[in-house]
């Protein structure tokens, strides 16, 4: 696909201009792309029948563009049928009796995965330990850990958006002889996240939300080979359709896969993935954020309270609210969908808003600042 301007870019959202969605953090928006894919995927069964051989196809075109997506090899990316399971692959396999420290940013998945561990592993959790704010617990965290240890933390906050400052904590890790495992799902897509740059040894993402893609397609980036898988399926073989004697494990990230991957995501994903390619990540970073400010400043003309740190948006501003769910019915009333989450209204922005859609969605606020937590005076 050419290179698409913004506005290009929206018009291959249908429902754009009617509704605006703001809900990527949980779940991305349907392009007309992903629809005719996931129609034609439903066709090749219908006139087909079993064409494994285009659907491999298919799930090996997803890995190649992850792959190139993360900057990385395709024998460095393993499918996923979710992202907990990806995080889970890993953290099962870790050594016994090495330590697992878990940011307390993270998905509650890390934390319900680590706390499998604990009987296998030491499982440190940054939320556990002193410290002012969350970063400062994380270095503490960090600085007990050592040699064949993990580090596990999210590249953006899914609570409040906040893009973490990963470099120190990654470095210090590092310096002590651990690895580190970052969970993007909350980037990837409006995030221009390579793994070089990042100098992360582990990368876990999800098509579903700002990938726009559909749910049961995951992925995961493992660096090293010589971590030994805790419960590989056919899939993990060197050769899966040889099903031969003696059993061979893949050598690449490939070894931690179980079972069929799901092919229909994939063909959502691969179609995704081509009409997000098309924008210049740099662009679309920027974009996002500048919206994230601009419903910032709204917020604080109306004394709104906002959960995200400023200088450290990505594309999702968290505005506090006594009773989310209600505040997400009303919104979704006014053709505006929101996420709630915890306490507090989550909008995430993506290539297709505009200015107009800020708009739309700044005069709701100023209508209903009731449904929000007002800001106490300093
Ligand atoms: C940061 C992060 N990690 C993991 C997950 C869980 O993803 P999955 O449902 O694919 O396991 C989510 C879902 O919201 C998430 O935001």
């Amino acid at each position: 696909m050419d290179d698409l301007s913004l506005l290009e870019f929206r018009r291959h959202f249908p429902e754009a201009e009617g509704r605006v969605h703001l809900a990527s953090c949980s779940k991305g928006p349907l392009s007309d792309v992903v629809e005719a894919a996931a129609l034609q995927y439903l066709r090749s069964w219908r006139e087909l029948g079993a064409p494994w051989e285009l659907w491999s196809a298919a799930w090996e075109e997803s890995r190649a563009r992850m792959a190139g997506r993360l900057g990385v090899l395709s024998s460095q990316v393993a499918l996923a049928p979710s992202a907990s399971s990806a995080l889970g692959w890993i953290l099962a396999s870790r050594p016994a009796g090495s330590k697992m420290v878990i940011d307390a940013r993270s998905f509650p998945s890390a934390l319900h995965l680590g706390d499998a561990q604990r009987a296998r592993c030491q499982v440190i959790y940054s939320e556990d330990l002193p410290g002012d704010d969350d970063d400062q617990r994380l270095a503490e965290a960090v600085a007990r850990t050592g040699p064949g240890d993990l580090l596990t933390l999210p590249e953006v906050c899914f609570r409040t958006g906040a893009l973490l400052d990963l470099a120190g904590a990654v470095a210090e890790v590092h310096a002590r002889g651990g690895a580190v495992l970052l969970d993007g799902y909350q980037a990837c897509g409006v995030v221009p996240s390579q793994v070089a740059e990042l100098g992360v040894d582990g990368y876990v993402t999800g098509s579903h939300k700002y990938l726009l893609g559909s749910e049961g397609l995951a992925f995961l980036y493992w660096k090293d080979r010589d971590l030994a898988p805790s419960s590989p399926g056919w899939m993990a073989a060197a050769d899966p359709q040889a099903m031969a004697k003696p059993r061979r494990l893949a050598e690449g990230a490939r070894r931690f896969e179980q079972g069929t991957p799901t092919v229909s995501a994939c063909y959502a994903f691969n179609a995704a993935d081509q009409l997000l390619s098309a924008l210049d990540p740099q662009l679309l970073s920027a974009h996002c954020r500048e919206l994230v400010r601009g419903l910032r400043e709204a917020c604080s003309e109306l004394g709104l309270l906002t959960l995200t740190p400023p200088g450290r948006e990505a594309a999702m501003l968290a505005v506090a609210s006594p009773d989310p769910q209600r505040a997400c019915q009303e919104l979704a009333g006014a053709g505006l969908i929101a996420s709630p989450r915890g306490g507090a209204v989550r909008f995430a922005f993506h290539g297709l808003h505009t200015a107009g859609d800020l708009d739309r969605l700044r005069s709701w606020l100023s209508a209903h600042p009731s449904l929000f937590e007002v800001r106490r005076a300093a």
